[in-house]
């Protein structure tokens, strides 16, 4: 192929629209040339000519079997740019992304390709074709980022990149969700069905979600060797319980491998190992065990400490037979070569049996290009739309730049010189240039671009610009001088008037304004003086002449000048200024390290608070005032009631933990004092006050409506979360509720009042006197046998939850008689399905039923009597999660009173299982995608 055909082909499938169709399942045959329904599986394929407008389409001459998506692969140039397919999808919510590749034959000469394969700025892969008629199957599982993803290929170093098929899969709900999610996808290295009944992997319509269970008999290199002797292959006809998270399909649950003479083992490469991995077994005993027979084993390779000593007993793990279970790694380190045995115990009649198993690659994620330098290219771009260099795709940085970008290697990337120079650019400067503060080159020259030059007084890395040979006109700005960095400025041939700013005009600079007419220098004569200099000694003298002289005759008009001068100044000083650190200007603070709180003395905080007089609330411990620190920071001053409880030792200690406590959902503490009896916490001040307020004082807070409140409550749960599991030792905040949630100035919450003497250590939580806590949120679990554990927090979030959707107080005689607790008035009612009845009248018709329900649930199981029952504060933070995505989402049900009657019933029986929830709209869509 040469490079001539190439570029014809590319030039060939110019087509307008370049986002693909996306219904619930999307699956794409690249280099396709029509839409059609493969009759295998009944999956509506689309032809990729409407998404890319790059590459040209190969027919492959001998396709390995009739399968239509491999008759034709598309293969992309090979110019060091990246090809990009974008698929649209919904933000947070989990897909399998799958990529294949089959390059099916070899032209006389050519190599085989070797490329690299991209998820948005993500290494997903490199792909190195060795064989010509296998079909190499890249999936990778993630939690979307954003509303839409790029899928690229780039960087051969062999061969043209290409590809067969690329599709993608929802998942249900909270399936692979990961503690990483946000910083990790998951790339799938095996997803084995063991015992299977021949070669052919097991896919849609038999897994809803179309994964791709890899048969145990499609062996190749090093791949499931070194089987045990005695290993049989078992099946079952009857039906499999697969009700857990992970949805395995029955047919891969009803065949297994046993190790009939007491043990397992296999052995396989594990692509792009040595890895951390989320590793799953799927088991369940398909075998009819008598009641004297046990089937009892461990796991001996790899050696995981914990894992490697417990015994699993499948039917009793999963409580009964033919029923999932599903022990799980969430995150193990494995080698490339990965060699698993289990072995029976002692006193087992049985060998151990394993019915499939997967394994995924934690692959960070690497940061893509910030939206706002995008925000910037893509108005550029829009200024000359017919031309060919807008026609790249993906992210203008990596994993190849665009051919007019360069960019730094940082991560995220950030643009450091556009070159557009004759690139036919119609329209104004984009004022959004000021965002690209990296800039170092920019280059706009020989455009038709009309209108002033804008402000770019924040760039403060520019070197070098280019504007000559356009339209513009208006005053040549006087900060273009005082940017630090800059060299070379030229403007020539545009039509710019007014007078040259003197800053310019230093010698400092290279700078070329010649063939602007109507350009006054400020002098009389020389109107058209034409600068380069730098260089020449003999200019620089002639210039210091003239500015010295040209000094002198401004003067005068300097001063009349002097008011516009004096903002020049304020812009300049803008440009040089950088945010001082925090508290840097607090004086008679000492910093204990660096990174604890700072000391006030009593006098300085009796001045920041003007002698404690403005009381904004109470806190669990006592007072708190309003305040204003020497730096101007807004601070909350709380006085701690019981200071003699506390020795001036302990309190110091606790003041050192919780100053060590950094979480964006923690009010953070800025520093302390302890002096004449008392103790003294000084904290961020929260604008918006205690989410108490905003729920129940409707008097004069405007109410929040209910995406607000979900996101309270995600930014309140991960608070929680981060206390229990990211704190070492963990903490238990034992006084959640409303007033212990503060909102800042955007309404985001974090929760307040924590850490102090409330370490979770030996001595203080196991038995302690009294039980703490406010009425209405008390675990009563807590309140009777004095047992505390995270769960009697998780207790009190489940009645912050209740009163987030119903706007009512956690506990009143009046509101719920006899009870009078809000618990078990929203119990019963939630239980008889009526989740109608309990929503806050202010929210009443603008609360998706779906999103409702998934808080109503997650609510109600944390209020369950026994905290053995109720979630963690990280699953909670996943149902809060969901029910966002829902809410968001363009689909689902508006509740009102006509309609809620129907909508109540579907969700009744599912209150059990919270997790593996699912919004009706999902469940009837995805299983025949075909139908949408
Ligand atoms: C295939 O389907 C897509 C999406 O529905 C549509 O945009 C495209 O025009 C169709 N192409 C052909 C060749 O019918
Ligand atoms: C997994 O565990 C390792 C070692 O403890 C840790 O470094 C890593 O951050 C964890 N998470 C992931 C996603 O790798
Ligand atoms: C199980 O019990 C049966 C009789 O019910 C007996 O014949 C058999 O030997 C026992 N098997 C074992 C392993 O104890
Ligand atoms: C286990 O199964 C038994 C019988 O099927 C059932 O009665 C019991 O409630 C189950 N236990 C749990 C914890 O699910
Ligand atoms: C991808 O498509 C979405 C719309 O679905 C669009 O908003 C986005 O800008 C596109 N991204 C790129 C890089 O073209
Ligand atoms: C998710 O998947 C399961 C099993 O595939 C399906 O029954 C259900 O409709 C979906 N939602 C729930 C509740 O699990």
């Amino acid at each position: 192929m040469s490079v001539l055909s190439h570029l014809l082909v590319l030039f060939l499938h110019l087509v307008p629209g370049v986002v693909c169709q996306v219904k619930e399942f999307v699956s794409i045959d690249c280099g396709g040339t029509s839409n059609y329904t493969d009759p295998n599986t009944g999956l509506e394929w689309i032809s990729d000519m409407g998404c890319i407008r790059h590459g040209k389409v190969v027919k492959i001459e001998s396709p390995n079997g009739d399968r239509q998506q491999y008759q034709r692969r598309r293969d992309f140039p090979t110019d060091g740019k990246k090809y990009c397919y974008n698929l649209s999808t919904k933000e947070r919510r989990r897909y399998l992304v799958r990529a294949t590749f089959q390059y099916g034959n070899l032209d006389n000469g050519d190599t085989y390709p070797k490329f690299q394969l991209y998820l948005d700025a993500t290494l997903w892969s490199a792909i190195t074709v060795l064989d010509a008629s296998r079909v190499y199957v890249k999936e990778m599982i993630i939690r979307a980022p954003s509303t839409s993803i790029d899928v690229c290929l780039c960087c051969a170093s062999t061969g043209s990149p290409f590809l067969s098929t690329l599709e993608l899969r929802p998942l249900n709900l909270s399936m692979y969700a990961t503690d990483y999610e946000d910083d990790f996808f998951l790339n799938v290295a095996a997803r084995v069905n063991f015992g299977a009944p021949s070669k052919d992997a097991i896919r849609y319509p038999d897994d809803p979600y179309d994964r791709i269970w890899d048969s145990d008999l499609n062996k190749r290199q090093n791949y499931l060797v070194g089987v045990a002797p005695g290993t049989e292959r078992i099946s079952t006809s009857k039906d499999i319980d697969i009700r857990t998270r992970e949805y395995p399909p029955v047919k891969v649950m009803q065949t297994a491998v046993v190790g009939s003479k007491g043990r397992l083992s296999y052995r396989l490469n594990l692509e792009g190992f040595p890895a951390n991995a989320r590793a799953y077994a799927y088991l369940a005993e398909i075998e009819d065990l008598g009641r004297n027979e046990t089937r009892k084993f461990s796991m001996q390779q790899p050696h995981v400490p914990d894992y490697s000593n417990a015994v699993v007993n499948i039917a009793e793990n999963a409580n009964g037979s033919y029923t999932l279970y599903e022990p799980s790694y969430m995150n193990v380190s494995l080698d490339f070569v990965l060699t698993f045995s289990l072995v029976k115990t002692l006193d087992s009649t049985h060998g151990p049996l394993l019915n499939a198993i997967e394994i995924s690659k934690y692959v960070q994620i690497i940061p893509k290009t910030d939206d706002r330098y995008v925000a910037v290219l893509d108005a550029l771009h829009s200024m000359s739309p017919e031309s060919d260099w807008t026609l790249e795709e993906g992210d203008p940085c990596i994993p190849a730049h665009w051919e007019w970008v360069t960019c730094s290697s940082s991560k995220p990337p950030r643009v450091t010189k556009i070159a557009l120079s004759k690139k036919n650019l119609k329209g104004k400067i984009p004022p959004e240039l000021i965002h690209l503060e990296d800039l170092t080159e920019l280059w706009l020259d020989g455009n038709s671009l009309s209108g002033p030059i804008p402000d770019l007084s924040s760039l403060i890395s520019l070197t070098i610009l280019h504007l000559e040979n356009n339209r513009l006109t208006g005053p040549i700005p006087s900060y273009l001088g005082d940017l630090p960095s800059i060299q070379e400025l030229y403007v020539g041939n545009n039509s710019l008037s007014g007078k040259i700013p003197r800053t310019l005009l230093t010698g400092k600079l290279v700078f070329n304004y010649d063939g602007n007419p109507e350009l006054i220098q400020g002098t009389q004569h020389k109107k058209n003086f034409k600068l380069i200099l730098g260089t020449s000694v003999g200019a620089f003298v002639i210039f210091v002449v003239f500015l010295l002289g040209s000094l002198l005759l401004l003067r005068n008009l300097r001063r009349k000048a002097s008011h516009e001068k004096s903002s020049e100044k304020r812009d300049s000083l803008h440009i040089i200024a950088k945010p001082s650190t925090a508290y840097s200007l607090v004086r008679g603070g000492y910093l204990m390290d660096e990174s604890v709180a700072y000391y006030f003395t009593l006098s300085e905080l009796e001045e920041a608070t003007q002698n404690f007089s403005k009381k904004i609330g109470k806190g669990s411990f006592g007072p708190v005032y309003y305040g204003k620190i020497k730096n101007g920071k807004e601070v909350a001053v709380k006085i701690l009631a019981n200071a003699s409880s506390h020795g001036t030792h302990q309190f110091e200690n606790e003041v050192a933990l919780l100053s060590r406590i950094h979480h964006r959902n923690l009010v953070p503490l800025i520093g302390y004092c302890d002096e004449a009896h008392q103790q003294i916490l000084v904290y961020e001040y929260m604008h918006n006050g205690t989410l108490q307020d905003h729920i129940h004082d409707s008097v004069n807070q405007k109410r929040l409506d209910w995406l607000s409140r979900l996101f309270i409550a995600e930014d309140a749960a991960k608070g929680l979360e981060y206390l229990h599991t990211g704190c070492n030792p963990s903490i238990i905040h034992r006084d959640v509720k409303t007033s212990n949630i503060l909102l800042d100035i955007n309404l985001r919450a974090k929760v307040s009042d924590f850490g102090l003497s409330r370490q979770t250590d030996d001595n203080l939580s196991h038995v302690s006197s009294v039980a703490r806590g406010t009425v209405g949120y008390l675990d009563p679990e807590y309140y009777a046998n004095q047992q505390l554990t995270e769960k009697s927090d998780v207790y009190s979030f489940g009645v912050v939850l209740l009163e987030l959707i119903s706007g009512r107080k956690p506990f009143s005689m009046e509101d719920y008689g006899a009870e009078w607790n809000i618990v078990y008035w929203a119990r019963s009612l939630i239980r008889k399905g009526d989740v109608v009845r309990i929503i806050d009248p202010s929210l009443a018709g603008n609360v998706k039923i779906e999103s409702l329900w998934r808080i109503a649930e997650v609510a109600i199981l944390s209020v369950e009597p026994h905290g053995v029952s109720r979630p963690k504060m990280q699953e909670i933070t996943l149902a809060i999660q969901d029910a966002i995505k829902i809410e968001k989402g363009s689909r689902g049900n508006y509740e009102n009173s006509s309609g809620s009657s129907t909508m109540q019933f579907s969700r009744k029986t599912l209150l059990s299982d919270f997790l593996d929830i699912e919004s009706s709209d999902l469940s009837n869509g995805y299983v025949l995608p075909s139908a949408r």
